[in-house]
């Protein structure tokens, strides 16, 4: 990674943002845990997401969907036939790849491989040979022969000898009831062999009792909001154009997670599908990427380290007609933080052919353009913003880091988080300058007054006052009150400011409202 990243990282586990998911079991290279400023972060993230999409909006509907539904929703979504990555085993290192992010090798490429240790080498090239390779070894540097291989080249130890390309789904799979599936796949073994069954038939009762009792944790929120529609529909008389947003956990077994929590198995989406009449899909697709990125912006990521990518032709989902992703740079440069998708009315018609009831929303007021005659039923086309929040998180938190030197005013090096007002964790940190001469009791009784406004501030006693600015800095609390011998007197506090680290006196009854004005900003 980047060094910026790691110090990301390491700011991430230090203060309390991010941790490795079992840590002390060695950890789970796929998942993440948030710790105590992380859910903060991730919920006030969210949260922003849902007031802008949902509370402040009179066209949309929020969704909370189970992550999982029946097992038909994704044959019919095409998630069961074409949610796969093609995978590659390097029989040397015996790293698996995505064949489609493996380099290609040049035809009639020849390439050396260099293999650092004798045990892995004599391994490896009696594996090879075994299966059909023609090789040559000197040394430590290993000739392949191409017969077997795919044209790749191995991206971690550049052999070019890797295993045929399968399909690989993406989709968690796990099993519904009380059923033991090895139990009932052992049981068909069992019977299929005294039948006398041959191999194949053998394949085909084992996939049977798999398929029985098989569910899938939802890769995607989008499809609960699909087979919803009707429901959400008629339940709130919604009028198209209109739409259904819903937040959460998905799940994708990647072959290749990265860069930290940008890419995981387990992670949060925010998704919305915006249905629009027919012919009206480009429109709201404009409309919609605008938005987003309006939106983006207004949590605090920086204008010029946003920008739009539209997908060419050859990349376009099937379904789709137009997409463009909302693209930020990170520290190892321009990657996806949201999609923005025309996905005509495939959705809709997908599930409607699968379950065989009509998704079609009827506007007694338009005309039919088949028929000329008043009232107009038909299947929605959709629009779909569909962004992952565990990313923004870390968008968000790449944007804000910085890291500033010592000046000749004599403000000290630091580290600080410019987090929005409304993402930080912390809105305030109340410090009495010491535990004593009452300074605490009056500290508790102003953090009393942010408590009772729901404003999250946090009284914060330990340490010298110096490292706790500069751990509030870290965290990104955007003001810190110190209490001090001057309070006693004339009810006032010293207000320090994260951006520039001024400090200013104000009243203590002033104090909520001045980080209140903050938060609206
Ligand atoms: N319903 C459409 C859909 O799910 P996607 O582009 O596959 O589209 C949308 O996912 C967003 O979800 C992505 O732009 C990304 O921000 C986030 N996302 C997808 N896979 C992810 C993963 N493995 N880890 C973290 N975020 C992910």
């Amino acid at each position: 990674e980047p060094e910026l990243m790691q110090k990301i990282v390491s700011l991430c586990k230090r203060r309390g943002f991010v941790f490795q998911s079992s840590e002390i079991y060695g950890g789970l290279r796929s998942a993440y845990d948030y710790g105590p400023m992380g859910v903060e972060l991730k919920r006030n993230l969210m949260s922003e997401w849902w007031t802008a999409m949902v509370h402040s909006r009179e066209d949309i509907y929020g969704l909370d969907a189970s992550i999982i539904m029946h097992p038909e929703v994704w044959r019919s979504s095409g998630h069961l036939a074409n949610f796969t990555d093609p995978l590659v085993d390097c029989l040397v290192c015996q790293e698996r790849f995505r064949a489609d992010k493996a380099p290609r090798m040049a035809a009639g490429a020849d390439a050396p491989i260099e293999l650092a240790d004798k045990g892995r080498a004599k391994a490896a090239l009696a594996k090879l040979t075994e299966e059909g390779h023609v090789l040559e070894r000197k040394g430590k540097i290993l000739r392949g022969a191409k017969a077997g291989d795919r044209g790749y080249v191995c991206p971690n130890c550049g052999s070019p000898l890797l295993s045929p390309e399968r399909d690989f789904n993406g989709m968690f799979r796990t099993n519904l009831g009380a059923v033991d599936p090895l139990a009932g796949v052992i049981a068909a073994v069992e019977a299929g062999v005294a039948r006398g069954d041959d191999q194949k038939a053998l394949r085909a009762a084992v996939d049977a009792v798999i398929a029985e009792s098989a569910v899938y944790l939802r890769p995607e929120t989008a499809q609960g909001m699909f087979v919803q529609f009707l429901n959400v529909q008629q339940s709130m008389s919604a009028k198209v154009p209109f739409g259904i947003a819903q937040m959460g956990k998905s799940f994708r077994n990647e072959v290749t997670v990265e860069h930290f929590i940008f890419r995981s198995c387990e992670f949060e989406q925010m998704e919305m599908e915006y249905f629009v009449e027919p012919g009206k899909g480009r429109e709201a697709l404009e409309y919609w990427k605008n938005e987003r990125m309006k939106w983006w912006r207004s949590i605090g990521l920086s204008a010029d380290k946003l920008s739009f990518r539209e997908h060419d032709p050859s990349e376009l989902a099937h379904y789709s007609d137009g997409t463009f992703d909302i693209e930020y740079e990170f520290p190892w440069g321009w990657d996806e933080l949201e999609g923005v998708a025309s996905r005509t009315n495939y959705d809709l018609s997908a599930h409607a052919a699968g379950s065989g009831k009509k998704l079609v929303y009827h506007d007694p007021e338009a005309q039919d353009p088949n028929t000329g005659k008043k009232g107009w039923r038909y299947t929605p086309h959709v629009v779909e913003p569909a962004a992952g929040a565990t990313r923004g998180v870390l968008a968000v938190l790449c944007n804000a880091y910085a890291e500033e030197p010592a000046d000749a005013s004599g403000k000290g090096a630091r580290t600080v988080l410019r987090l929005h007002p409304r993402l930080a964790p912390i809105k305030c940190a109340i410090l009495p300058l010491v535990r004593k001469d009452g300074m605490d009791e009056t500290a508790r009784k102003v953090a009393d007054e942010f408590f009772t406004a729901g404003v999250n501030a946090k009284l914060d006693m330990q340490h010298a006052i110096g490292r706790r600015y500069a751990r509030h800095d870290e965290i990104g609390t955007p003001y810190c009150l110190t209490i001090d011998g001057q309070t006693a007197e004339d009810e006032t506090v010293t207000i320090r400011y994260r951006d520039d680290r001024r400090q200013e006196r104000i009243k203590i009854a002033a104090a909520v409202d001045v980080v209140r004005a903050a938060l609206r900003e």
